[in-house]
This record gives C-alpha cells, sequence and structure tokens, in this order.
C-alpha cells in the first residue's frame, strides 16, 4: 500500500483518540496524541506525490498542532453546544491558545517599496491610504479626513500582492501581522472566531500594526458561505472590523486575493474592506525594474540588455520574472558545478528559460471575465474587463 495512505490511516485514528480524550478531560495524554497526529500528518504530506493531498495533510497537521499547543497551557473545557473551547486560564495572559507560529506571524519587515519594481500608482495609493494616516495622523484629523478602512489588494497571482502589503508596513514602521488564513480555520476546536479575535487583540496591544489576511478567499469567499465554520470566521472579521476605533486603535487591516470576484460582498461594506486596489501585472517598465531587482546580485554576460529581456516577456508576472532570473542563473551554476569554468549569465541562458516557461497571467484574466460577468459585478472590477 501507498506509504503516504498508510501514514494517514494511522493519523486519523491518533487525531480521534485525542479528541476523544479531549472530550473525556484528559488534556495531557489528547495532546501527546494530537502531536503524534500532526507529525504523521505532516511526514505524509512529504511523501505525498499529490499537490492537494500534500496541502490538506500539511493544513491538517497545523491544526493539530495548534491543538496540542493550545491544550499544553490552558485546559479546555467543553461548552454546553458541544464545541470545545478554550479556556483562558487569568493568571496566564500570553494569547496561549493561539501560537504564533501557527495562526499567524508578527514580524517587522525588512523588504519595502524599494524592493518593489514598477506599481508607482498602486505605491501611491497606499502612502495615501495607510502611510500618511499613521505618520501624518493629525493633519489627517484635522481636516476630518477619516482614515482606516479595509484595503483588499487584488490582482492576477504573482504580482507583488503580498509584497506591497509587507512593504506598506515597513514604509510606516507598523508591525506586520500576517495572518495564515488557511490555518485560522479550526475545524477541530470551533476555536476560529476566537482565533481572529485574538489577532485584533494583539494588534491593538501594539504601537501600530498593519493585520494582513492573504489569500482572503479561502475564507470569506461567496462559496463557502454554506460552511458553517468559514461563515462564524467571516462574521466574527466584519464584527471586529466594524469595532475599529479608527481615532484610537492604531490599526490598519490589509487583505489580498486573487479572485475578487468570489468574496463576499458583505465585505466590501463601508469600514470594513471598502477600498479596492488592483496590482496589475508588470508593464514594460516595470518589468525592466523587477528584473534589475532580481539580477542585481547576479553575473551578466555583455549581451545581456536588461531593456531587451523586459521587452520579450510581456505578461510575466513578477514571480515569473524571478523564478526566470534564477533559471537561467541555474544554467552556468550547474555547468561549473560539473566542472566546468564559472562563466558570466548569458542572453542564450535566458531565452533557453524562457522557452520552456510560458506567461502565467493569461489564463488568469479569461478565467476573470468568465467569472466576473456571472456575479453580475462587471462595475466593480472595470479595469480587468478592459485587459
Ligand atoms: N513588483 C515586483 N517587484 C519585485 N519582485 C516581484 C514583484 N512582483 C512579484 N515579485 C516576485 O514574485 C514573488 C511573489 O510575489 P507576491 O507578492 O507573493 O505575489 P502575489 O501576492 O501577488 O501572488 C515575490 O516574492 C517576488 O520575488
Ligand atoms: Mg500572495
Amino acid at each position: 500500500m501507498n506509504s503516504a495512505i498508510t501514514f494517514a490511516a494511522q493519523a486519523r485514528g491518533y487525531a480521534k483518540a485525542a479528541k476523544d480524550l479531549e472530550d473525556r478531560g484528559q488534556p495531557e495524554r489528547a495532546r501527546e496524541l494530537y502531536l503524534k497526529a500532526a507529525k504523521l500528518y505532516n511526514d505524509a504530506s512529504m511523501n505525498s506525490t499529490e499537490g492537494i493531498d500534500r496541502n490538506t495533510q500539511r493544513d491538517l497537521a497545523e491544526h493539530l498542532f495548534a491543538r496540542a499547543q493550545a491544550l499544553k497551557k490552558s485546559p479546555a473545557v467543553l461548552s454546553s453546544d458541544g464545541n470545545t473551547q478554550i479556556k483562558r486560564d487569568s493568571t496566564n495572559n500570553d494569547d496561549s491558545s493561539l501560537s504564533k507560529d501557527d495562526v499567524f506571524l508578527k514580524e517587522i519587515p525588512k523588504t519595502g517599496f524599494s524592493d518593489i519594481g514598477g506599481l508607482e500608482q498602486v505605491k501611491e495609493e497606499i502612502r495615501k491610504a495607510i502611510i500618511y494616516p499613521f505618520t501624518h495622523k493629525e493633519l489627517y484629523q484635522m481636516y476630518g479626513q477619516k482614515a482606516g478602512e479595509g484595503i483588499l489588494l487584488y490582482g492576477p497571482p504573482g504580482c507583488g500582492k503580498t509584497m506591497m502589503a509587507k512593504a506598506a508596513a515597513k514604509e510606516c514602521g507598523a508591525e506586520f501581522i500576517s495572518v495564515k488564513t488557511s490555518s485560522i480555520v479550526s475545524k477541530w476546536v470551533g476555536a476560529s472566531e476566537k482565533n481572529v479575535k485574538q489577532v485584533f487583540d494583539i494588534a491593538r496591544q501594539g504601537d501600530r500594526s498593519i493585520i494582513f489576511f492573504d489569500e482572503i478567499d479561502s475564507i470569506a469567499s461567496r462559496r463557502s458561505e454554506s460552511e458553517d465554520y468559514a461563515k462564524r470566521v467571516v462574521n466574527e472579521l466584519l464584527a471586529q472590523m466594524d469595532g475599529v476605533d479608527t481615532a484610537s486603535d492604531n490599526l490598519l487591516v490589509l487583505a489580498a486575493t486573487n479572485e475578487p470576484w468570489a468574496i463576499d460582498p458583505a465585505l466590501r461594506r463601508p469600514g470594513r474592506f471598502s477600498k479596492l486596489v488592483f496590482v496589475p501585472e508588470p508593464d514594460l517598465d516595470a518589468r525592466e525594474a523587477i528584473l534589475r531587482i532580481h539580477l542585481k546580485k547576479r553575473p551578466l554576460d555583455n549581451d545581456v540588455d536588461i531593456k531587451h529581456l523586459a521587452s520579450i516577456t510581456n505578461s510575466y508576472s513578477g514571480a515569473d520574472l524571478a523564478a526566470i532570473c534564477k533559471e537561467a542563473a541555474d544554467i552556468p551554476l550547474g555547468e561549473a558545478l560539473r566542472g566546468g569554468e564559472a562563466r558570466k549569465i548569458r542572453l542564450e541562458d535566458f531565452e533557453t528559460v524562457l522557452q520552456k516557461r510560458k506567461p502565467s497571467i493569461v489564463s488568469w484574466y479569461i478565467e476573470a471575465r468568465s467569472a466576473i460577468q456571472k456575479t453580475g459585478e462587471e462595475e466593480v472590477f472595470a479595469e480587468l474587463l478592459q485587459k
């Protein structure tokens, strides 16, 4: 039998036993079994050849690990509706049910606007919506301009949405709290809403924070509306956003998605993600800037003209361009490792790579157009239909 399948079956057994033990009020033994199950799912995910299985197993491993972590510090109690809830220990104020690494990551980012090629218009919008309200708070108050509405970055994959959100935090010196949207949905414990609330509580404690929900479509899509857990998470997210006091809370909420048409429209009401910012694929100048960034530290032969490279990479995303630079460098590197001369990267290396790698943007636009027409929201996403 496929070893990944055996692993997964065993893991399911452990997880079920752990849940039973937890329900019977034996957190220590439950924790041990959750950890065993998490480890097995993790191993299974590494042995899995199917991408979908791999992701699911990794997510399960994360959930189970989070469950074990939660049991470590705070005893779980059974609530009247049968859902296990996490009881906060009043002597222990360290957000025990959230393990930092499992559900979100708090950091002061190192990459800023200068690491992002092109997207000048988006940077300007971010300055006005995020950076100036933090850095010129009094001016905004003086003119009665309310800042602090949530921003939804949308656009084709690999064109810098995640980078832009991080850079926004770096540019205004904010702490960047990036939520792993898939991990926040914990079907096991019905504690997903609590996770959302805790993220906001933690952000409020900081001097200045940006909360970022990446790939928010994974919880807040129209199609997941029927799923009970997703609905609860979204409702809590909306309640938290409605409760942000822009005068006293130094926090802003950002989200990103490749599928803006799939997002529950309730999220776009005023005070929520009412500002939509389109992060487009790079134009000619932007491609040149991106290529310069990714080739800065690589040795180029004289026949490599970055302007020319930019001109032959229409419809390639920023992520495509980054990969092209890496793969082109891999060619002489491989030769050198096999004993050849450590030569510079030539134009032909880029040409070889480009023949194999097709631009990833085209299919996204095709999908976008057909999906938007189905929702009847052509006006909201006009930019996507003009292409
Ligand atoms: N404008 C850009 N400038 C420089 N690098 C970029 C740019 N856009 C994308 N990249 C590269 O592609 C990678 C993926 O970008 P990311 O921000 O995760 O895209 P998205 O979130 O839109 O899918 C980045 O880590 C970076 O290496
Ligand atoms: Mg991203």
